[in-house]
């Protein structure tokens, strides 16, 4: 594609924010890998008790791309595509026709262009350095965008949706999972402990906001909103339980250290803590350019 060679020659700058996104997903590659063998890296979807994050990284992004009309299937944008195996799978199995993935993170953008050749898919896959919050594209290309479990991360989420509203064609979809921090606490010890946790997971303050917040800005920002669905009971408590179990220990321990173990633990901990304690939401909206 013409136009992805004059992307490709325009050279990306990572600001701040993204710099610390990089480091985060870059120092955790293996580990990350070694957990989602499959490449679909998620915080996933445990409704039928799945028995790995593999298993439960693919159900979320299935339940999530199983509602896209064929219409919608010509042009699309995989956001925050990570080792690429969802970019991959909604050219091999869900019969996009072209599809991009873009990320932030080269060393990822790099495993997924070789996962795709190694598995000799279809030659209409791109994937390419770059950000969801300033993206190279013209205005009205694609018919989808899609960014599963990754624009919490992104500095901000408004810009993010200002993007994806300009790149879509009128009509065009937007279908976002997302974790959503609804509040910071207002006592001094619960506000430390959830902006130092923020700070680890790379999530701006400014996009601390509940559901009903998200979809306004969802619509303020050109869209209306076609599917608005908490899955929040799907993912943290069953999540949290399968990191806790003896046969995640027995996995990770097989091929892994021990920090990184305790250290998803401990996260895991918090997280669910936090969804028991009304801060932490999970969501899939589904919404059309106006
Ligand atoms: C949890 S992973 C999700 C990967 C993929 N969507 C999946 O479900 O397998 C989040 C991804 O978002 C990427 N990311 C974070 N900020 C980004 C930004 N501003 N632009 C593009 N990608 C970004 C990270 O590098 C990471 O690969």
């Amino acid at each position: 594609m013409d136009e992805l060679e004059e992307i490709n020659n325009k050279l990306y700058m990572p600001t701040h924010h993204e710099k610390a996104i990089i480091s985060k997903y870059e120092s955790n590659m293996n580990f990350a890998l070694s957990v989602h063998k499959n490449g679909f890296h998620n915080m996933g979807y445990w409704a039928d008790g799945p028995e790995s994050f593999d298993s439960a990284s693919k159900a979320l992004f299935d339940f999530v791309v199983s509602s896209l009309e064929d219409d919608a299937k010509e042009c699309v944008l995989d956001v925050g595509a990570g080792f690429g195996a969802t970019t991959i799978s909604l050219s091999d199995e869900h019969k996009c026709k072209n599809v991009f993935g873009i990320d932030v993170s080269y060393s990822q953008v790099e495993y997924a262009r070789k996962r795709h050749e190694k598995i000799g898919a279809n030659n209409n896959v791109y994937f390419q350095q770059m950000s969801a919050t300033e993206m190279q594209f013209d205005d009205d290309v694609f018919d989808s965008v899609i960014a599963i479990d990754c624009a919490i991360h992104f500095n901000d989420r408004v810009k993010f949706l200002d993007e994806a509203n300009r790149v879509l064609k009128k009509g065009g979809y937007l279908i976002i999972a997302d974790a959503c921090v609804n509040k910071i606490p207002s006592s001094y010890f619960k506000r430390s402990v959830v902006k130092a946790l923020l700070k680890m997971w790379c999530v701006p303050e400014s996009n601390v906001y509940g559901i009903s917040d998200y979809r306004n800005k969802i619509i303020e920002t050109g869209f209306e909103t076609i599917v608005e669905n908490s899955i929040a009971d799907k993912v943290w408590r069953p999540a949290s339980e399968f990191v806790m179990s003896n046969k995640f220990k027995d996995f990770v321990l097989e091929s892994n250290d021990l920090g990184k173990y305790y250290l998803l633990k401990a996260m895991f901990k918090y997280l669910n803590k936090g969804y028991e304690e009304g801060l932490l939401d999970f969501v899939i909206y589904k919404a059309r350019k106006i």
